[in-house]
This record gives C-alpha cells, structure tokens and sequence, in this order.
C-alpha cells in the first residue's frame, strides 16, 4: 500500500475520460423523447404483465443503485473479525459488470497501456486473465503458486510475487484467484496483505473472488478495500446465486478506482432483465435460497471427497476444500502415479461414450493428473461416480 498513487498508475486517457452522459441521467419521469426507443414496445408476441411492466423498450437504469445497495448489505453482514474495523461497503464500492469476466478486462484497460505494460499472475489459474492479457496485447508474468506448503494446497507465495514486483514497475496488476480455481483452495489472507502491504510496487492486488461462497463465512476479502485503496475484489452471481445465464459480476474497490471502472463501462451493461433477476437473488428471500443450495453444495462435496478415492487409480485431492469443485489425480495404474495421459483419456471417455463432461487439467501447472469436477447434484454425481468408475477401468486396461 506504501507506494500506491492512483493518479500515478492509471493511464492518463482513462484518468481524463469524461463518461458518456445520456439525459436519462438527470430526467426518468415524464414523455420521453431523449433515447429515440421504440414507444409502442418490445416485439414480442403474447407479452404477459410481468414482462410488460418491465418496460423493456427503455434502456436499462445504468447505475443499479439498488441492486447494488443489497448485494452491500449482504456482504456487510458477513463481516467479521478484523473487517468489522473497517468501514462498510457501499454502492460507491462496486462496478457491475457482463459477469466478471468484464471486470477481469475493464481492470486490464484502466491499468495497463497496451504494448507495454504488464500483470502478475499464478498459476495454475483462471485461464481468462490471460486471454484478456493477450487482447489488450499485455504481457503476462507469471509466479507459480506453492503446490503444497505447511499452509495446505496451491497457496501464494507472498515473498516470490513481492521479489517480482520490486523488479518489474511495468506489472500493474496481480490477479490472485481464492479460491482459486482450478485448485480450490482459499489463499491465506495474510498472504495477500504481505502483497498488498508491498513497500515500493504501484499496483494493484485483485482477489478474484467467484467461488467464495462455497468456503467459510468470514473469509471474503470484500470488506478491506475501504482499508487498502490497492485492493479489487471481484464476485459473480453465476456460481453461489446459480445465475450464470444472467451475466452479472461485480468488482468492490474503494471509490476512488470503482469510479473509473464506471466510467469506462458501456453505459447500460447491465440489461433490464439482469438487474431484476439480481435484485431477487439479492432479496433476503433469494439469499436464503443461495445459502440453502450452498449447503447442499458442501455436503456432496464431503460425500465426493469420501467416495472417489475407493475407486482403484484416484489418486489425490491436490486442491482444497473451498469451492463447489474438486480436483484430484488419476493414477496411470491402481496404486500407480499420476499421468495426464490416462486423464485426458479418462475425460475424452466420459465426455464422447459416457455422457459425462469434467474438465481436463492435467497440462496446468502442478496438476499432473488432474481432472476438475464440478460438485452435481446428488443424482449427477452418482452418475459421475459410476461412469468414472467404468472410464477409469477401461483407459487402465489399454
Ligand atoms: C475464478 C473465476 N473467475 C471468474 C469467472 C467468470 O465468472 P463470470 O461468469 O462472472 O464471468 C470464473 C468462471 O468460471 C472463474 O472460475
């Protein structure tokens, strides 16, 4: 945080751009004339009153402010410990954006100029920090995570990432996933405060939050960025919410860096229908839904975590336990080691002959072996069990 200076680190055209301004801006009520929309309606055959009062001939609210105002109440009430020192999220805080994949760019544009300047990442991660690196022609550096240290799996390693950024003032930003995905595995906050605490980097520390739901209450890192201006955390309603059809995500950041974000931004991102699905999600009503599909979520995944290593050749979970996904090894032989090749042949199975789709990735970084599952339903991940049973057998015996 010592050397942080926004006006110094954001390039200079997004410091000066002057947002787009409709006059829905200053006016909403009356006859509108100002957005040449289509005043009979949408172009939809038996609209019922639900869809009607919609109004989706306007353009979309491009603020959400009340949207936003709930998704801070509920993050303010998961505050605790330390966070509650640190003053509440408000809507100031938040960008919202076609899920976080756009704030994932939006951040990129704000920080670094193309063709020259760069960001940290930490492999094995997210694979969209890199592509959204290579479209905005950003170079990538890389520092591997620690597979397995006395912290538990694929945890940070504070000291490397803070020797990298001494020694390269072009990285601009660091994309630290947590849980991480494809290792869920939380990483230990005090970690990411050695980074955000760096004495000489002008840069920014984004936490990408997506699967946080899925680990124990208290470990969002949302609060802090009313403490550490260097801090983005970026959430999503497609994973915990269950929404990701909707397309909405949301980075938190202190007012200051959030303004700049909403600046940039399309000015109506977020449709209409996104916005009323986000405001239910957000009900007390719709949390409790969420917290109720969470539960169910954790349970198959100890049943998972139980389970899947009585088959001959799984071998380990060599992630953790915090997401609504596992990722564990599988063995070239019963009681043999880990090898891609049998992964790969194992997922390629399930997928054409099996009709089960998992996720391969065993060519990332620590992960020799690794297929990904995501935790199903009870009914599906009986199914993946049985199939995986058979694919496993039949990709040993070749
Ligand atoms: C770590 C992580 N971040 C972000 C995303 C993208 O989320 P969204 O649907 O909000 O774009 C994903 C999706 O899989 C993810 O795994």
């Amino acid at each position: 945080m010592g050397a942080f200076n926004l006006q110094t680190l954001a390039r200079p055209n997004i410091l000066a751009l002057e947002p787009y301004r409709c006059a829905r801006d200053d006016y909403t009520d009356g006859v509108l004339l100002d957005a040449n929309e289509n005043p009979y309606g949408p172009a939809l055959h038996n609209l019922h009153s639900q869809e009607k009062s919609s109004e989706l001939n306007r353009y979309p609210d491009p603020h959400q402010q009340p949207v936003k105002q709930l998704l801070c109440n509920f993050r303010n009430q998961e505050r605790i410990g330390e966070a509650l020192e640190v003053p509440e999220l408000t809507p100031a805080n938040l960008f919202f954006g076609v899920g976080s994949d756009e704030a994932i760019d939006a951040i990129i544009r704000c920080f670094c100029t193309p063709g020259k300047d760069k960001l940290l990442t930490c492999p094995p991660t997210y694979g969209m920090y890199g592509v959204s690196a290579q479209i905005n022609d950003v170079e990538v550096v890389k520092v591997n995570l620690e597979v397995s240290s006395d912290k538990g799996a694929f945890q940070l390693r504070p000291d490397a990432v803070n020797e990298a950024l001494s020694n390269d003032p072009l990285i601009k930003v660091a994309y630290i996933c947590s849980p991480g995905n494809p290792t869920a595995a939380l990483i230990d906050k005090s970690d990411i405060e050695k980074v955000l605490n760096h004495p000489t980097w002008n840069g920014i520390v984004v936490v990408d939050e997506a699967y946080i739901d899925f680990s124990p209450a208290g470990s969002s890192m949302a609060p802090y960025v009313n403490k550490y201006p260097n801090l983005v955390v970026m959430q999503t309603l497609s994973k915990s919410f269950g929404m990701a059809g909707v397309r909405l995500g949301v980075s938190f950041g202190s007012p200051e860096v959030t303004s700049l974000f909403n600046n940039m931004k399309a000015p109506y991102n977020i449709s209409t229908p996104a916005s009323q699905f986000a405001e239910r999600a957000l009900s007390p009503e719709g949390i409790a839904i969420m917290k109720e599909y969470a539960t169910l979520l954790i349970e198959e995944r100890v049943r998972l975590l139980k389970e899947l290593p009585r088959i001959p050749g799984v071998g380990k979970f060599i992630g953790g336990e915090d997401a609504n996904f596992i990722l564990f090894e599988v063995l070239d032989k019963p009681d043999g080691v880990p090898s891609s090749k049998i992964a790969y042949e194992v997922y390629s199975a399930l997928a054409e002959l099996k009709g089960v789709v998992v996720r391969f990735r065993g060519k990332e970084f620590g992960c020799e072996g690794g297929i990904r599952v995501s935790i199903g339903t009870k009914v599906e991940n009986d199914t993946f069990i049985a199939k995986f049973r058979e694919a496993i057998q039949e990709a040993q015996r070749t």
